[in-house]
Protein backbone atom coordinates (compact mmCIF):
# COMPACT_ATOMS: atom_id res chain seq x y z
CA UNK A 1 0.00 0.00 0.00
CA UNK A 2 2.23 2.48 0.88
CA UNK A 3 4.70 3.50 -2.34
CA UNK A 4 7.33 5.71 -3.17
CA UNK A 5 5.50 8.41 -5.03
CA UNK A 6 5.03 11.85 -3.93
CA UNK A 7 1.68 12.42 -1.80
CA UNK A 8 -1.04 14.70 -3.48
CA UNK A 9 -4.25 15.37 -1.76
CA UNK A 10 -6.99 17.68 -2.79
CA UNK A 11 -11.22 17.18 -2.93
CA UNK A 12 -14.03 18.59 -2.85
CA UNK A 13 -16.94 19.95 -0.55
CA UNK A 14 -19.66 18.24 -0.49
CA UNK A 15 -22.19 20.20 -1.77
CA UNK A 16 -24.25 18.51 -4.83
CA UNK A 17 -23.55 16.57 -8.03
CA UNK A 18 -20.37 16.84 -9.98
CA UNK A 19 -20.72 18.84 -13.74
CA UNK A 20 -18.65 19.03 -16.87
CA UNK A 21 -16.96 22.31 -15.17
CA UNK A 22 -15.65 20.08 -12.53
CA UNK A 23 -14.27 17.36 -15.09
CA UNK A 24 -12.20 20.09 -17.67
CA UNK A 25 -11.35 21.71 -14.42
CA UNK A 26 -10.02 19.44 -11.95
CA UNK A 27 -11.20 15.63 -12.39
CA UNK A 28 -9.54 15.11 -15.66
CA UNK A 29 -6.02 16.11 -14.18
CA UNK A 30 -6.82 14.46 -11.05
CA UNK A 31 -7.46 10.76 -13.17
CA UNK A 32 -3.79 11.59 -14.67
CA UNK A 33 -2.31 13.04 -11.42
CA UNK A 34 -3.23 9.41 -9.79
CA UNK A 35 -0.80 7.64 -11.47
CA UNK A 36 2.21 10.11 -10.57
CA UNK A 37 1.06 10.12 -7.20
CA UNK A 38 0.24 8.70 -4.10
CA UNK A 39 -3.34 10.38 -4.28
CA UNK A 40 -5.43 11.63 -1.59
CA UNK A 41 -9.68 12.77 -2.10
CA UNK A 42 -10.91 14.03 0.57
CA UNK A 43 -14.93 15.11 0.58
CA UNK A 44 -14.67 17.86 3.19
CA UNK A 45 -17.90 17.83 4.76
CA UNK A 46 -16.92 19.86 7.65
CA UNK A 47 -15.82 22.50 5.65
CA UNK A 48 -19.69 23.00 4.44
CA UNK A 49 -20.33 23.87 8.03
CA UNK A 50 -18.40 27.12 7.80
CA UNK A 51 -21.28 28.71 6.40
CA UNK A 52 -23.91 26.12 6.81
CA UNK A 53 -23.97 24.47 10.14
CA UNK A 54 -27.80 23.22 10.92
CA UNK A 55 -28.79 20.36 11.49
CA UNK A 56 -30.77 19.88 8.87
CA UNK A 57 -27.88 21.07 5.85
CA UNK A 58 -25.95 18.12 7.75
CA UNK A 59 -28.54 15.56 7.25
CA UNK A 60 -28.27 16.06 3.65
CA UNK A 61 -24.50 15.54 3.72
CA UNK A 62 -24.62 11.68 3.29
CA UNK A 63 -26.97 12.03 -0.27
CA UNK A 64 -24.12 14.58 -1.25
CA UNK A 65 -21.03 12.35 -0.29
CA UNK A 66 -22.60 9.54 -2.38
CA UNK A 67 -22.84 11.56 -5.28
CA UNK A 68 -19.34 12.43 -4.73
CA UNK A 69 -18.03 9.07 -4.91
CA UNK A 70 -20.15 8.15 -7.75
CA UNK A 71 -18.68 10.70 -9.55
CA UNK A 72 -15.48 9.99 -8.54
CA UNK A 73 -15.19 6.60 -9.57
CA UNK A 74 -17.30 7.03 -12.72
CA UNK A 75 -14.98 9.63 -14.08
CA UNK A 76 -12.10 6.87 -13.65
CA UNK A 77 -10.56 7.95 -10.26
CA UNK A 78 -9.46 4.87 -9.45
CA UNK A 79 -9.52 2.92 -5.67
CA UNK A 80 -7.09 0.10 -6.20
CA UNK A 81 -4.47 3.16 -6.37
CA UNK A 82 -5.81 6.41 -4.66
CA UNK A 83 -7.71 7.11 -1.61
CA UNK A 84 -10.71 8.33 -1.40
CA UNK A 85 -12.09 9.78 2.36
CA UNK A 86 -14.51 11.73 4.25
CA UNK A 87 -12.81 14.56 6.10
CA UNK A 88 -15.02 14.01 9.49
CA UNK A 89 -14.83 10.71 9.68
CA UNK A 90 -10.83 11.00 10.71
CA UNK A 91 -11.10 12.97 14.28
CA UNK A 92 -7.48 13.98 13.67
CA UNK A 93 -8.24 16.52 11.90
CA UNK A 94 -9.90 18.54 14.76
CA UNK A 95 -6.72 18.29 17.10
CA UNK A 96 -4.18 19.18 14.19
CA UNK A 97 -6.73 22.42 13.54
CA UNK A 98 -6.49 23.12 16.98
CA UNK A 99 -2.72 23.53 17.00
CA UNK A 100 -2.55 24.78 13.36
CA UNK A 101 -4.94 27.65 14.84
CA UNK A 102 -1.89 29.24 16.92
CA UNK A 103 0.18 29.79 14.05
CA UNK A 104 -1.41 32.13 11.92
CA UNK A 105 -3.16 35.35 12.56
CA UNK A 106 -6.62 37.09 12.54
CA UNK A 107 -5.69 39.71 10.02
CA UNK A 108 -3.20 36.95 7.63
CA UNK A 109 -6.72 35.27 7.52
CA UNK A 110 -8.81 38.45 7.09
CA UNK A 111 -6.73 39.33 4.12
CA UNK A 112 -7.67 36.60 1.87
CA UNK A 113 -10.56 37.45 -0.55
CA UNK A 114 -11.90 34.14 -1.01
CA UNK A 115 -13.40 34.39 2.77
CA UNK A 116 -14.94 37.48 1.88
CA UNK A 117 -16.33 36.28 -1.00
CA UNK A 118 -18.00 32.93 0.91
CA UNK A 119 -19.15 35.08 3.44
CA UNK A 120 -21.50 36.85 1.28
CA UNK A 121 -22.10 34.13 -0.97
CA UNK A 122 -23.86 32.98 2.22
CA UNK A 123 -25.49 35.81 3.19
CA UNK A 124 -23.74 36.37 6.53
CA UNK A 125 -22.85 40.05 7.58
CA UNK A 126 -20.00 39.26 9.75
CA UNK A 127 -17.55 36.59 9.78
CA UNK A 128 -17.92 33.37 11.59
CA UNK A 129 -14.69 32.51 13.80
CA UNK A 130 -15.04 28.84 11.85
CA UNK A 131 -15.46 30.60 8.52
CA UNK A 132 -12.32 32.64 9.10
CA UNK A 133 -10.58 29.39 10.24
CA UNK A 134 -11.51 27.75 6.97
CA UNK A 135 -7.80 27.89 5.34
CA UNK A 136 -6.35 26.46 8.25
CA UNK A 137 -8.81 23.32 8.46
CA UNK A 138 -7.65 23.50 4.70
CA UNK A 139 -4.11 23.52 5.52
CA UNK A 140 -5.06 20.74 8.54
CA UNK A 141 -6.52 18.05 5.28
CA UNK A 142 -3.52 18.40 3.17
CA UNK A 143 -0.56 18.27 5.73
CA UNK A 144 -2.66 15.36 7.87
CA UNK A 145 -1.53 12.84 5.05
CA UNK A 146 1.69 14.98 4.85
CA UNK A 147 0.91 15.72 0.97
CA UNK A 148 3.73 17.47 -0.95
CA UNK A 149 1.41 18.47 -4.02
CA UNK A 150 -2.48 19.89 -3.78
CA UNK A 151 -4.53 20.31 -7.24
CA UNK A 152 -6.44 23.39 -7.06
CA UNK A 153 -8.14 26.13 -8.94
CA UNK A 154 -6.90 29.86 -9.06
CA UNK A 155 -9.78 30.47 -6.28
CA UNK A 156 -7.65 27.91 -3.89
CA UNK A 157 -4.34 28.63 -4.58
CA UNK A 158 -4.06 31.69 -1.64
CA UNK A 159 -5.26 28.57 0.87
CA UNK A 160 -2.17 26.20 -0.03
CA UNK A 161 0.04 29.41 -0.05
CA UNK A 162 -0.83 29.64 3.67
CA UNK A 163 -1.09 25.99 3.88
CA UNK A 164 3.19 26.00 2.98
CA UNK A 165 3.37 29.04 5.43
CA UNK A 166 1.52 26.98 8.32
CA UNK A 167 3.48 23.92 7.17
CA UNK A 168 7.41 25.91 7.68
CA UNK A 169 6.10 27.67 11.35
CA UNK A 170 4.84 24.45 12.50
CA UNK A 171 8.44 23.01 11.68
CA UNK A 172 9.98 26.29 12.52
CA UNK A 173 8.51 25.97 16.44
CA UNK A 174 8.66 22.19 16.87
CA UNK A 175 10.85 20.79 14.18
CA UNK A 176 10.76 19.00 10.67
CA UNK A 177 7.20 17.12 10.68
CA UNK A 178 5.57 18.45 7.53
CA UNK A 179 6.66 19.12 3.94
CA UNK A 180 5.96 22.71 2.15
CA UNK A 181 2.95 21.39 -0.28
CA UNK A 182 3.07 23.38 -3.47
CA UNK A 183 0.56 23.71 -5.96
CA UNK A 184 -0.18 22.38 -8.89
CA UNK A 185 -2.15 24.92 -10.81
CA UNK A 186 -1.53 24.01 -14.50
CA UNK A 187 -3.51 24.69 -17.59
CA UNK A 188 -6.59 23.58 -15.96
CA UNK A 189 -9.47 25.73 -17.95
CA UNK A 190 -12.50 27.45 -16.58
CA UNK A 191 -15.65 25.88 -18.07
CA UNK A 192 -18.47 28.68 -19.33
CA UNK A 193 -21.59 28.04 -17.99
CA UNK A 194 -24.97 26.90 -20.65
CA UNK A 195 -25.99 30.73 -20.22
CA UNK A 196 -22.71 31.63 -21.48
CA UNK A 197 -22.40 34.60 -18.42
CA UNK A 198 -20.79 32.97 -15.92
CA UNK A 199 -18.73 29.90 -15.00
CA UNK A 200 -20.63 26.45 -14.58
CA UNK A 201 -22.23 26.56 -11.03
CA UNK A 202 -24.74 24.27 -9.76
CA UNK A 203 -26.18 27.10 -7.73
CA UNK A 204 -26.45 29.20 -11.13
CA UNK A 205 -28.54 27.17 -12.98
CA UNK A 206 -26.16 26.12 -15.88
CA UNK A 207 -24.55 23.25 -15.12
CA UNK A 208 -24.80 19.94 -17.12
CA UNK A 209 -24.03 17.36 -14.37
CA UNK A 210 -21.73 13.86 -15.47
CA UNK A 211 -25.12 12.55 -14.33
CA UNK A 212 -27.70 14.05 -16.60
CA UNK A 213 -29.27 11.64 -19.15
CA UNK A 214 -29.17 11.88 -22.51
CA UNK A 215 -32.54 13.45 -23.33
CA UNK A 216 -31.48 15.95 -20.23
CA UNK A 217 -28.23 16.82 -22.31
CA UNK A 218 -29.95 17.43 -25.36
CA UNK A 219 -32.39 19.41 -23.89
CA UNK A 220 -29.92 21.93 -21.57
CA UNK A 221 -27.79 22.32 -25.39
CA UNK A 222 -31.23 23.43 -26.89
CA UNK A 223 -31.46 26.10 -24.53
CA UNK A 224 -27.86 27.74 -25.07
CA UNK A 225 -27.16 30.72 -24.78
CA UNK A 226 -25.43 31.10 -28.74
CA UNK A 227 -24.42 34.39 -30.17
CA UNK A 228 -27.48 36.52 -29.84
CA UNK A 229 -26.57 39.26 -32.48
CA UNK A 230 -27.30 35.92 -34.90
CA UNK A 231 -31.28 36.01 -36.03
CA UNK A 232 -30.92 33.59 -38.91
CA UNK A 233 -28.98 30.62 -40.15
CA UNK A 234 -27.70 33.37 -43.18
CA UNK A 235 -26.26 35.81 -41.25
CA UNK A 236 -22.43 35.88 -40.03
CA UNK A 237 -22.01 34.38 -36.54
CA UNK A 238 -19.01 34.75 -33.77
CA UNK A 239 -17.36 31.25 -32.74
CA UNK A 240 -15.25 33.19 -30.00
CA UNK A 241 -16.66 32.85 -26.29
CA UNK A 242 -20.12 31.47 -27.87
CA UNK A 243 -20.54 28.53 -25.14
CA UNK A 244 -21.59 26.45 -27.75
CA UNK A 245 -18.10 26.59 -29.64
CA UNK A 246 -16.34 26.22 -26.26
CA UNK A 247 -17.84 23.14 -25.86
CA UNK A 248 -17.10 21.63 -28.71
CA UNK A 249 -13.83 22.34 -28.59
CA UNK A 250 -13.92 20.87 -24.68
CA UNK A 251 -15.27 17.95 -25.82
CA UNK A 252 -15.82 16.98 -28.98
CA UNK A 253 -12.67 14.57 -30.06
CA UNK A 254 -13.95 15.02 -33.85
CA UNK A 255 -11.83 18.50 -34.57
CA UNK A 256 -12.22 18.20 -38.64
CA UNK A 257 -15.82 18.66 -37.88
CA UNK A 258 -15.35 21.17 -35.19
CA UNK A 259 -13.50 23.47 -37.98
CA UNK A 260 -15.74 22.83 -40.46
CA UNK A 261 -18.71 24.09 -38.12
CA UNK A 262 -16.88 27.24 -37.11
CA UNK A 263 -15.84 27.88 -40.74
CA UNK A 264 -19.75 27.48 -41.83
CA UNK A 265 -21.09 28.87 -38.87
CA UNK A 266 -18.75 32.61 -39.55
CA UNK A 267 -20.15 32.42 -43.10
CA UNK A 268 -23.84 32.13 -42.24
CA UNK A 269 -23.88 28.85 -43.35
CA UNK A 270 -25.02 26.55 -40.98
CA UNK A 271 -27.89 26.68 -38.35
CA UNK A 272 -27.80 26.77 -34.57
CA UNK A 273 -29.61 23.60 -34.51
CA UNK A 274 -27.30 21.74 -36.44
CA UNK A 275 -24.22 22.97 -34.40
CA UNK A 276 -26.29 22.30 -30.92
CA UNK A 277 -27.42 18.61 -32.38
CA UNK A 278 -23.61 18.00 -32.76
CA UNK A 279 -22.57 18.86 -29.37
CA UNK A 280 -25.43 17.49 -28.04
CA UNK A 281 -24.25 14.07 -29.80
CA UNK A 282 -20.68 14.40 -28.49
CA UNK A 283 -21.59 15.61 -25.03
CA UNK A 284 -23.69 11.88 -24.97
CA UNK A 285 -20.60 10.18 -26.22
CA UNK A 286 -18.64 11.35 -23.84
CA UNK A 287 -20.84 10.47 -20.88
CA UNK A 288 -21.76 7.73 -21.82
CA UNK A 289 -19.39 5.65 -20.49
CA UNK A 290 -19.34 7.93 -17.49
CA UNK A 291 -22.78 6.93 -16.94
CA UNK A 292 -22.42 3.33 -17.34
CA UNK A 293 -19.96 3.14 -14.73
CA UNK A 294 -21.90 5.04 -12.54
CA UNK A 295 -25.27 2.88 -13.31
CA UNK A 296 -22.90 -0.30 -12.28
CA UNK A 297 -21.88 1.12 -8.92
CA UNK A 298 -25.54 2.04 -8.11
CA UNK A 299 -26.40 -1.04 -8.85
CA UNK A 300 -23.84 -2.77 -6.81
CA UNK A 301 -23.65 -0.67 -3.85
CA UNK A 302 -21.45 -2.54 -1.55
CA UNK A 303 -18.49 -1.40 -4.28
CA UNK A 304 -18.95 2.20 -3.25
CA UNK A 305 -19.67 1.50 0.19
CA UNK A 306 -16.34 -0.53 0.09
CA UNK A 307 -14.05 2.60 -1.52
CA UNK A 308 -15.29 5.07 1.13
CA UNK A 309 -14.60 2.45 4.50
CA UNK A 310 -11.34 1.16 3.06
CA UNK A 311 -10.38 4.93 2.07
CA UNK A 312 -11.07 6.28 5.64
CA UNK A 313 -9.59 3.32 7.13
CA UNK A 314 -6.01 3.71 5.39
CA UNK A 315 -6.27 7.58 5.90
CA UNK A 316 -7.00 7.22 9.65
CA UNK A 317 -3.99 4.89 10.15
CA UNK A 318 -1.93 7.89 8.24
CA UNK A 319 -3.49 10.22 10.27
CA UNK A 320 -2.52 8.61 13.57
CA UNK A 321 0.95 8.04 12.57
CA UNK A 322 1.38 11.93 11.58
CA UNK A 323 0.02 12.94 15.32
CA UNK A 324 1.79 10.86 17.07
CA UNK A 325 5.25 12.45 15.33
CA UNK A 326 3.11 15.69 16.38
CA UNK A 327 2.59 15.12 19.82
CA UNK A 328 6.04 13.39 19.76
CA UNK A 329 7.60 17.18 18.53
CA UNK A 330 5.36 19.28 20.51
CA UNK A 331 5.54 17.42 23.77
CA UNK A 332 1.74 17.43 24.13
CA UNK A 333 1.71 13.87 24.43
CA UNK A 334 -0.36 13.31 27.81
CA UNK A 335 -2.41 10.23 28.49
CA UNK A 336 -4.55 8.97 31.40
CA UNK A 337 -1.38 5.79 31.46
CA UNK A 338 1.44 8.06 31.96
CA UNK A 339 -0.79 9.73 35.35
CA UNK A 340 -1.85 6.59 36.32
CA UNK A 341 1.35 4.46 35.57
CA UNK A 342 4.48 6.66 36.58
CA UNK A 343 3.32 10.06 37.48
CA UNK A 344 6.32 11.72 37.61
CA UNK A 345 5.03 15.75 36.86
CA UNK A 346 4.32 15.58 41.02
CA UNK A 347 7.84 14.57 41.99
CA UNK A 348 6.77 11.26 42.85
CA UNK A 349 8.76 9.05 42.24
N1 LIG B 1 -11.52 24.39 -0.45
C1 LIG B 1 -11.89 23.38 -1.42
C2 LIG B 1 -13.11 23.92 -2.20
O1 LIG B 1 -13.06 24.98 -2.68
C3 LIG B 1 -12.21 22.04 -0.81
C4 LIG B 1 -11.09 21.50 0.02
C5 LIG B 1 -11.15 21.21 1.35
C6 LIG B 1 -9.78 21.21 -0.42
N2 LIG B 1 -9.97 20.72 1.77
C7 LIG B 1 -9.10 20.71 0.72
C8 LIG B 1 -9.10 21.32 -1.65
C9 LIG B 1 -7.75 20.36 0.66
C10 LIG B 1 -7.76 20.97 -1.70
C11 LIG B 1 -7.09 20.50 -0.56
O2 LIG B 1 -14.12 23.29 -2.32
Amino acid sequence: MHSSKPRLLTGDRPTGKLHLGHYVGSLANRVRLQHQYESFFIIADLHTLTTRPERAHIGQIPLFIREIVLDYLAVGIDPEISTIFVQSAIPETYELNLLFEMLVTVPRLERLPSLKDMARDANLETMPFGLLGYPVLQAVDILLPRAQAVPVGKDNQAHVELAREMARRFNNLYGEVFPEPEEIVGDVPTLIGTDGKNKMSKSLGNAIFLSDDAATVELKVKGMYTDPKRLRATDPGTVEGNPVFDYHEAFNPDKDEVAELKERYRAGKVGDVEVKAKLTRALNNFLEPIREKRAYYIAHPTLPQDVLANGIRRMQAEAKETMEIVRAHTGLSYSLDLFVDDIDIFGNE
